[in-house]
């Protein structure tokens, strides 16, 4: 967590709300896939947390990146990023995208579709490898809108097109392997066992280097330790190198979002209305995501509180049924396990600013990203 001092002087010096990093606890969850995975190639999911500051950390301690977008390969390139640590994943893959890809140098691409693979030919790929995206077709067992491995959702080749494609690659000597990234906030090992099943008889016909087995490990409790045995057998028996993207795993305990309270209703519910909303950290009003909530420096009797956001429509709440001690305007929340998917998926809606954001630092804090102002809103707009 962080101290209060810190907190108080975070509000103060920068306001709120504001997005707060400890790179701390990036490097742990770093050392703890180097631990249990101490083979594989770690390429961060970039759209989980795109902050500069945090990409930058990362390419410091060797890690890669997985990207969708020019601006993500921008980023992953300006933080330092080295290419050949960079895959180009994603159901977008257009012209100008592929074009930036070949550009920059990176070293990987995963197709995801067949359409795809027919636009990659009137370009020149000698230089790249690539993975074929399977849609394993399965129940990834968690929340529909992060289910990417069900046969209706729009990921991956069917099982036909990754053998047609395979064979052209293969031929061509250019197949890295295959990828599956099954969903998000996976936590049931069923899944990678029926995802491997899928992905075995591709390797014994089509070969391949490397496993892409994408991300999507469960916070905050994904079993590591039991999920790398599976893998180790697996790549072992059929000589491969593992491949892994997470995003949420290496970066969301290391991100908390500081708010204040605004006003406090009673009524049939009692709420707090916060500072910082839907706008700020969608993950409660589109996934029923839960994030922790704490109040600063504050003790003595609890209340049940709806915590909710500033904005007009009743699925802007951070927290619902949160028991909290008797609050008032002014105080002050931190909500925790925010760093993966808060900053990067807040909007304008609203017309309100998107945060500021701040590291931590050995002696103090670091504002890295500034909140918005209404010059910001209007940058684009013209006349
Ligand atoms: N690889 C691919 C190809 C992906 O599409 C994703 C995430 C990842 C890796 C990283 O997944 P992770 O380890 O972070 O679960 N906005 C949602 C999550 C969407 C994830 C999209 N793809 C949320 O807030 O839960």
């Amino acid at each position: 967590m962080i101290d209060n001092k810190t907190v108080f002087k975070i509000a103060q010096d920068y306001g709120t709300p504001t997005y707060i990093y400890k790179l701390e606890y990036i490097q742990n969850n770093i050392a703890k896939l180097n631990k249990y995975l101490p083979n594989a190639k770690i390429l961060y999911a970039v759209k989980a947390n795109p902050n500069g500051a945090i990409l930058k950390f990362l390419a410091q301690n060797n890690v890669g990146a997985e990207v969708i977008s020019l601006g993500e390969l921008a980023r992953a390139l300006k933080a330092g990023i080295n290419p050949n640590n960079i895959s180009l994943d994603g159901p977008r893959q257009d012209t100008e995208l592929i074009l930036a890809a070949i550009k920059a140098g990176i070293k990987w691409v995963s197709l995801d579709s067949y359409s795809q693979w027919q636009l990659w030919q009137q370009f020149d790929y000698s230089n790249l490898k690539f993975f074929i995206r399977l849609n394993p077709d399965l129940d990834p067992k968690t929340h529909q809108h992060l289910a990417t491995g069900a046969a209706e959702s729009k990921f991956g080749m069917t099982l036909e097109e990754s053998h047609v494609v395979a064979k052209d690659l293969k031929a061509k000597g250019q197949l890295a392997g295959f990828h599956v990234h099954a969903g998000s906030q996976i936590s049931d090992f069923s899944v990678y066992d029926e995802v491997l099943a899928r992905l075995k008889p591709l390797f014994e016909k089509y070969g391949g280097a490397h496993i892409n087995i994408g991300g999507g490990f469960h916070v905050p409790d994904f079993d590591f330790e039991a999920f790398a045995t599976i893998m180790h057998n697996f790549s072992k028996a059929l000589g491969l190198k593992i491949v892994t993207e997470p995003g949420r795993y290496l970066v969301a305990d290391s991100g908390f979002l500081l708010t204040k309270v605004l006003h406090k209703k009673t009524g049939a519910l009692d709420h707090l209305i916060c500072d910082a909303g839907m706008a700020d950290l969608i993950r409660p009003a589109l996934y029923n995501g839960v994030h922790p909530i704490t109040a600063i420096a504050k003790s003595g009797n609890e209340n049940i509180y709806d915590v909710d956001g500033p904005l007009c429509e009743n699925a802007d709440r951070l927290g619902r049924g949160i028991k909290l001690p008797e609050l008032d305007s002014g105080d002050l929340l931190l909500v925790s396990q925010v760093g993966a998917y808060g900053f990067t998926m807040s909007s304008n809606y609203a017309s309100s600013f998107r945060p500021a954001e701040v590291i931590l630092t050995n002696n103090g804090t670091k504002l890295v990203k500034k909140r918005e102002t209404v010059e910001d809103l209007l940058r684009l707009e013209l006349d």
